[in-house]
């Protein structure tokens, strides 16, 4: 007789966006000539820039012809795009990553998710709350997280870090020690970051303490700000201590096209045995690799006509965290995040929870964001609003809150 795997059965429900969809639709069809803006989900909406769309059409063109056709890619990924990224990403930030530490993938959530199978059941996660969920559900299939308590919503075997507004939206470091530190900056979902100063005292930490660092750069297109470092390699020592994950969702417009990098450096050391190796053993034995074509259109992102024109499709989305920002300032919200993120955090006016606000917010308004609480419970009485949307719907949500 089969068995399950029964830690899947402790996951609480997420029922955060099925929630959401929900009394939206309900909110639609009691209204329905009513126009309803949504700023809650983290999908961009630019169409692909000219220059990625003309690579996937020459790829295609290429598949076509018998000398052109690729079968299998290699494991780690085409060279072309690890070079590119190496050269790019790293060398042009004075960081030495070499090609065999780069891992192309289908994405950070992928390579986010799994990444925990190369480390032993007993070691401990510290995560900071409210958190992407992806890092904590990964764990929980994997059996490391102890039993879960629906009062405090919080696993008896991980450590959290609280990022509220007492600690300026960062993680502290933790009284109790972690083998495992997961970080995202800049931060899904509180679009706050750290200076790389502070980033390289996570680093020294993590070296003096033994711990690795997993660490979630998929915003870093958005940093603004000369002192946020964009990748934690920028930190002395991080290479023995840190593993980094990196998508070409946002900065390329990838979530729908799939594409992202995990660098793990030789340096990274358990006693003798690499966590590159574990990784490209992982990597070998359960993924077949990104499509030519998508490899190719990621090397676009790198050309100078890529570059420029991502800057601008880059630059469309921080204009609208800017209007947003000063905006709901203007309008005597409390506001954080959206200078090096596209992600603004909101606390909540007159004391509401996340979804009373939520629900002020539909049916005042017609804008639908994403309730704080939804990413753990230290996002209670915060609000997510993304600046993923076009501009027009930007300023008329900006325009119909400040009405409200
Ligand atoms: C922090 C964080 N990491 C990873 C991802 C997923 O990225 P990808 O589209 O590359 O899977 C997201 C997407 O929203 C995210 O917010």
């Amino acid at each position: 007789m089969f068995k399950i795997n029964e830690n899947y059965l402790k996951l609480p429900g997420s029922y955060l966006f099925s929630t959401i969809a929900k009394k939206v639709a309900a909110y639609k069809q009691a209204n329905p000539d009513e126009a309803v803006i949504s700023l809650g989900i983290g999908d961009v909406t630019r169409p692909l820039a000219p220059a990625i769309i003309k690579r996937l059409h020459d790829a295609v063109d290429e598949m076509a012809d018998e000398a052109g056709f690729k079968g299998y890619a290699p494991d780690l990924g085409y060279s072309f795009l690890r070079e590119a990224i190496a050269e790019h990403d790293y060398k042009a930030r004075g960081v030495d990553i070499s090609i065999d530490e780069i891992f192309i993938s289908d994405g950070a959530k992928s390579d986010s998710g799994n990444i925990q199978e190369i480390f032993g059941q007993d070691n401990k996660i510290a995560v900071c709350d409210p958190v992407y969920p992806v890092y904590v559900d990964t764990n929980v299939m994997a059996g490391r997280t102890g039993t879960y308590d629906a009062g405090s919503e919080r696993w008896s075997d991980v450590i959290y870090m609280p990022c509220t507004k007492e600690t300026g939206f960062a993680p502290e470091l933790p009284s109790e020690t972690p083998d495992l530190i997961y970080l995202c900056f800049p931060n899904n979902p509180t679009g706050s970051t750290i200076t790389k100063d502070q980033l390289q005292e996570w680093v020294d930490y993590a070296n003096k303490s033994g711990a690795c660092i997993i660490y979630d750069a998929a915003y870093e297109a958005y940093i603004t700000e000369d002192n946020v470092a964009h990748s934690i390699y920028e930190c002395e020592g991080a290479k023995t201590c840190a593993i980094e994950i990196r998508s070409f969702s946002k900065n390329a417009g990838f979530t729908g096209t799939r594409l992202g990098f995990t660098v793990v450096p030789k340096e990274l050391k358990c006693g003798d045995v690499t966590l590159n190796s574990l990784w490209a053993r992982r990597h070998g034995t359960k993924f077949n690799g990104v499509p030519y074509i998508i490899q190719q259109a990621g090397a676009a992102v790198y050309t100078p006509e890529g570059k420029a024109q991502l800057k601008e499709q880059v630059g469309y989305y921080q204009r609208n965290a800017k209007i947003i920002y000063d905006g709901l300032k203007e309008a005597g919200y409390s506001v954080s995040g959206g200078v090096n993120a596209p992600y603004i955090w909101l606390e909540t006016p007159d004391n509401m929870t996340s979804w009373e606000f939520f629900d002020k917010l539909l049916n005042e308004a017609k804008v639908v964001g994403t309730p704080g609480s939804g990413f753990g419970p230290s996002g209670e009485g915060y609000f997510r609003l993304t600046a993923f949307g076009t501009y027009e719907n930007t300023v008329e949500a900006v325009d119909r809150i400040k009405r409200m």
